[in-house]
């Protein structure tokens, strides 16, 4: 899931369609005109004709000011004669240029070699949709989320009761889903396993979603073997690079923390993307199996004092749903 090259290389294929669609879109313009009014057609190779002029007068170094000044007054001349033919028509002053999607980048993508918001958008949306397609999300709503999967018999050592603290856990994910917005905290989603960490995740993601924010569900060992991938194979620019991506979203659910393998590079990669979201105050969502201390043990304190220390600490306690699940059934 996430942003990979290949939502890259998807997305830049829509702009390049979308601008080589206005083109064609224009050529269509274009000939309707010609064919209802010849004299615009006339006009537009006689400028064209002028701007090749002009174009070989200074290449060639004939600075001729009269004449050059005579090939602009017909030029405007004509520009105008146009402007009255479109007028006259009712057409807009622009009819007789490509109607962009996006005039910033006029459908290339690029703004002087970085990446412009409407291929971003783009990339993003095709990583929502992606996701959806991927993930249970529909499966895992708040609405069938259910507590009474969690013993009310308070756990021995600590006294707490799995279904209250399941109960508000509960409550507080509808509550940060229904109040999301930029300023969200972060959170980290610590249990054991099978105590719905990726369910309530998902279910947050949909919620959040929904209202128009940029999501990017991502499972731990997934992410780095695609980002070690993109970065020793290579070829694919950095700029467009999936980590990029992981830091601008607007919420990044990273699940299943701890599972990946561990080499340096995933850890110093870990770090960046925390460290930058963080610096950015940009919410994420942590979901791990490791207690604290496995976690400083697997990460060092650079990561967990620093950056994990910053999250919110939600807990889930309980016994794994998939066996309660499997021993109701029986
Ligand atoms: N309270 C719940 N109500 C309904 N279904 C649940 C609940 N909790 C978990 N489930 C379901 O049980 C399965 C396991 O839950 P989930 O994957 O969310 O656990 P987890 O805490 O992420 O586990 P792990 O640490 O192994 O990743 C999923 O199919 C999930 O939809
Ligand atoms: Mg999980
Ligand atoms: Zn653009």
């Amino acid at each position: 899931m996430g942003y990979g090259a290949d939502v890259f290389h998807e997305a830049e294929t829509i702009i390049n369609l979308r601008r080589l669609r206005a083109e064609d879109e224009l050529e269509k313009r274009r000939e309707l005109l010609y064919k209802d009014c010849p004299r615009a057609k006339a006009i537009e190779y006689e400028l064209a004709g002028i701007f090749v002029q002009v174009g070989k007068r200074v290449i060639s170094g004939i600075e001729v000011r009269k004449n050059l000044d005579e090939l602009k007054n017909k030029s405007l001349a004509l520009q105008e004669e146009l402007k009255g033919i479109l007028s006259e028509r009712k057409l807009p002053e622009n009819y007789l240029e490509e109607w962009y999607k996006c005039e910033e980048c006029k459908d290339t993508g690029f703004i002087d070699g970085y990446m412009c918001k409407c291929l971003k958008n783009t990339m993003k949306q095709l990583a929502y949709d992606r996701l959806n397609q991927a993930s249970p999300l529909k499966l895992c709503s708040f609405d069938s989320f259910k507590c009474e999967y969690y013993s009310d018999t308070p756990l021995k050592g600590t006294g707490k009761v799995p279904r209250k603290n399941m109960e508000s856990v509960l409550r507080f994910c509808v509550k940060y889903a229904d109040n999301f917005s930029e300023e969200s905290r972060s959170l980290l989603f610590q249990g054991g396993p099978g105590l719905g960490k990726t369910h309530l995740s998902l279910a947050i993601a949909g919620t959040v979603i929904e209202k128009g924010y940029g999501v990017i569900y991502v499972s731990s060992p997934d992410i780095f073997t695609r980002l070690e991938n993109e970065r020793f194979r290579g070829g694919f620019e950095e700029k467009g690079s999936t980590d990029a991506l992981l830091c601008e979203c607007d919420l990044l659910i990273l699940d299943d923390m701890g599972t990946e393998y561990l080499s340096k590079f995933t850890s110093s990669e870990l770090y960046n993307i925390l460290n930058s979201r963080l610096l950015r105050q940009k919410p994420t969502i942590i979901s791990t199996n490791l207690t604290l201390d496995e976690m400083q043990q697997m990460y060092g304190t650079r990561i967990v004092s620093r950056i994990i220390g910053m999250l919110d600490r939600v807990e889930f306690i309980g016994t794994d749903i998939r066996q309660v699940r499997r021993i109701n059934k029986n």
